[in-house]
């Protein structure tokens, strides 16, 4: 063990402490992580008020999650590491669909739904109709796809932030395609909305002159035999925030029309109780693997 710490001999004294049975990508992780947190430690010549704040910090971002808060995956969003390491987690492939954030909210288990069911259990917004179809990447349907759908009301807010208000699983379905790889839903136009703000974050983005909004969205996971599972969200086109969504999980190709329609016809055939109403239709391309 080194004696006589110094600020350069700080990283490697600490690295050189890893016993010869540590696991290798442990390994790999931690090194680089000493190395990484002292040169910023060092570049930023950070003071012991500043650490102490800085615990204090992560001590109360702890302290805020519960089952319904996840206020580390909060912070991991808004700083940009999440779709970093959804960026590197799937490098886009060819044709396929684009992931994005998993974010804070799939803390609920979604019910299994009959295609066309209508997962807003509240009655107030404007309706949609979800369309879509999931495809291996050289366009063959996948049959028996689950997607699993989450979103928040038409005034922002996601079941667990209301529980007073909404139905708990409000806004949420687990579907299976049918044998053409297709699959369809009913639901509300979601809102934009901001991450909540009353925690360690909320300080951070009020501390750093950001707002804490994202643009409107529907997050999916969707899963199908021998191929890769995948999160995204589609986002509202025209959407308020979609170009500064606050924890940068906006790509192009997920932005999806939200077309108004007035036929009454269509309306009663997708069992919508009014016009007008939405109509989102996409198609997911999944890739090959596990
Ligand atoms: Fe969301």
């Amino acid at each position: 063990m080194a004696t006589d710490f110094t600020e350069e001999t700080a990283a490697d004294a600490v690295i050189e402490s890893f016993g010869p049975d540590t696991d290798p990508r442990l390994r790999e992780v931690l090194v680089s992580l000493v190395k990484h947190l002292h040169a910023f430690a060092s570049d930023v010549e950070l003071t012991i008020p500043e650490w102490e704040k800085a615990i204090d910090f992560l001590t109360r971002t702890g302290q805020k999650c519960d089952a319904d808060r996840q206020e580390f995956i909060l912070l991991s969003d808004v700083l940009g590491l999440s779709m970093l390491v959804e960026t590197i987690s799937n490098r886009k492939y060819g044709v396929a669909t684009e992931s994005t954030v998993l974010g804070p909210f799939h803390v609920v288990e979604s019910p299994v739904l009959e295609l066309g069911a209508n997962i807003d259990q509240v009655g107030t917004g404007t309706p949609c109709v979800v369309t879509g179809r999931v495809v291996s990447v050289d366009g063959s349907p996948l049959p028996g796809a689950t997607i699993d759908i989450w979103q928040a009301n038409d005034q922002g807010f996601y079941d667990v932030q209301q529980p007073d208000v909404q139905p708990r699983t409000n806004g949420r379905g687990l579907f299976t395609a049918d044998g053409n790889g297709e699959f369809w839903f009913r639901t509300i136009v979601p809102s934009y909305y901001p991450i909540p703000t009353d925690g360690p974050v909320g300080e951070m983005l009020i501390a750093t002159g950001r707002h804490a909004f994202r643009p409107a969205h529907i997050h999916f996971i969707v899963e199908a035999p021998g191929h890769r599972p995948l999160t995204t969200h589609i986002f509202v086109a025209g959407s308020e925030y979609i170009e500064s969504d606050t924890v940068f999980a906006v790509k192009k190709s997920l932005v999806v029309d939200f077309e108004e329609v007035t036929d009454e016809a269509q309306a009663a055939q997708w069992n919508v109780g009014k016009t007008p109403f939405r109509h989102a239709d996409f198609q997911i391309i999944m890739q090959p693997g596990s």
